[in-house]
């Protein structure tokens, strides 16, 4: 049986900040929510989070069947903040303790610390060990027990084996280790590298592994760390891509916040942005500074640069951009053109249909083979409801158009430029609405009043 508890209840004072740590985000999901996931894929019987600050809004935010929130206030060590959880966990198997603000643990390498029956420690070595606890070692090379930096003398300070804080403690040893805790340290905490020593006094047995990453164990105290390990996280998806054959422009101006699924053969050039959940089909190629979030793309589609897409279905072979915004509930068929400054919202646009220039498509149902002139708009919003416009196959939009919804061009209509449509038109015939064009012979422009200095 597998107990895991991740303590997260540090006030996270160098973050100046009002939202507790954890909640602040890595590759747009909260720290804690990334420990959470990893947490999750070891499968454990028991899941715990140990908060303190910040209310009831870490509790909230994570609330779940599989998790517990356990108050530790005040927060008196880390040795204190596990005994708040022990209620709730087993008291078999093995309590695994993670740091709510160490998010990139890999799953993988802390199923190499679950052993059974031992006390497991996840360490690294580091050049420059200072603020962690050391690793101390007997003449064997056995672990003896951990110092903390402000407890350690000269000699243990230059020891460069550091506690990562992640350890696996065999259930039926836990409630007994820390009930034995004191805080007669430079600190006054009751700390939980202090069952390192006692383990040892019981003749348990006590190793370390260390992890694939040495970036795994990196924590986030402050907005700098914080924007080091999105780095390093975004590096690591941008790695991932390139592995599977996806061409980046450039691995490191690249961010993926969610999950990117991408075919053969797609491009992706520099500075952009995927969030949610984002598929790209075969030879999908996106141009330099695009966003996209939740959207489908189908096989052979260009985006030009500066796009904005949400929430949308696109075909294949279309071509979007550069600076077009789809917003939700948006299907392309294949073929579809959407040009620049061109608005989609809500709508779904039939095969081989073009919206090429500064132009808003919104409740809209587009048929096939339709052109909608630059400067189109459907007046989609009376002041109170929103209405539908329906343009059916092979029409013709001419420009500065406007479409006051709810109206339907009819199959093959033409409407010429410049008209304003509120009444259905009618299949193959030309509809305008436009006043006659005249001109005023010897008409003369206004002349600016000059008026005499006083
Ligand atoms: C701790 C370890 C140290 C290790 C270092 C790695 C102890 C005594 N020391 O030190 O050996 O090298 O982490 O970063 O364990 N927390 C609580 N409640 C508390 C105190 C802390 O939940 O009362 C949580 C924090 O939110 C954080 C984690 O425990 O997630 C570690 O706390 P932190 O104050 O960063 O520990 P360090 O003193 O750095
Ligand atoms: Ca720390």
């Amino acid at each position: 049986m597998l107990n895991i508890v991740i303590l997260a209840a540090g006030t996270g004072k160098r973050m100046h900040s009002d939202l507790p740590k954890v909640l602040h985000k890595l590759a747009g999901r909260p720290l804690l929510q990334h420990v959470l996931d990893t947490a999750r894929a070891l499968k454990p019987a028991k899941l715990c989070v140990v908060y303190g600050h910040g209310g009831r809004a870490l509790p909230e935010q994570f609330k779940g069947a599989d998790v517990v929130s356990v108050k530790q206030q005040p927060q008196l060590g880390t040795g204190h903040a596990l005994k708040q959880a022990l209620p709730h966990l087993g008291n078999d198997g093995i309590t695994l303790v993670l740091y709510g603000d160490v998010p990139l643990i890999a799953a993988g390498t802390l199923k190499r610390m679950l052993k059974p029956n031992q006390l497991t420690l996840m360490t690294v070595e580091l050049d420059d060990p200072a603020g962690y606890g050391r690793i101390v070692r007997d003449d064997d090379g056995d672990i003896s027990r951990i110092v903390e930096d402000r407890d350690a003398t000269g000699y243990e300070r230059n020891i460069r084996e550091v506690n990562t804080g992640i350890m696996a403690i065999p259930g039926a040893r836990l409630q007994n280790w820390l009930s034995r805790l004191g805080n007669k340290n430079a600190q006054k905490e009751y700390y939980l590298t202090d069952i390192v020593a006692l383990a040892i006094q019981d003749g348990a047995k006590v190793s370390a592994i260390q992890p694939q990453h040495a970036w795994e164990t990196l924590g986030v105290n402050s907005k700098a760390q914080l924007a080091q390990l999105e780095r390093l996280y975004q590096r690591e998806r941008a790695n991932q891509l390139l592995e599977r054959g996806v061409t980046l422009a450039d691995p490191s101006r690249i961010d993926v916040r969610g999950e990117l699924a991408c075919g053969r053969d797609v491009e992706i050039d520099i500075g952009c942005v995927f969030e949610g959940n984002v598929t790209l089909g075969n030879r999908v190629s996106v141009g330099a500074h695009c966003v996209l979030k939740d959207v489908k793309i189908a096989a052979g589609t260009e985006l030009l640069p500066y796009c904005l897409i949400d929430g949308a279905e696109i075909g294949r072979d279309c071509r979007i951009g550069p600076y077009s915004r789809i917003r939700p509930g948006t299907v392309l068929e294949n073929e579809a053109h959407i040009g620049n400054f061109v608005e989609v919202k809500n709508s779904h646009i039939g095969k081989n249909s073009k919206a090429n220039h500064l132009s808003y498509v919104g409740d809209a149902t587009v048929g096939k083979h339709v052109n909608i002139g630059a400067g189109t708009i459907t007046c989609n919003y009376d002041g109170a409801n929103k209405h539908r416009t329906v343009i059916e196959d092979g029409v013709f939009i001419g420009s500065d158009t406007q479409l006051v919804a709810p109206v339907t061009i009819r199959k093959g209509a033409t409407i010429a430029a410049g008209t304003t449509v509120t009444r259905d038109a009618p299949a193959g015939e030309l509809t305008i609405s436009r006043v006659k064009q005249v001109s005023i012979s010897g008409w003369k422009r206004p002349k600016k009043k000059v008026r005499s200095k006083e």
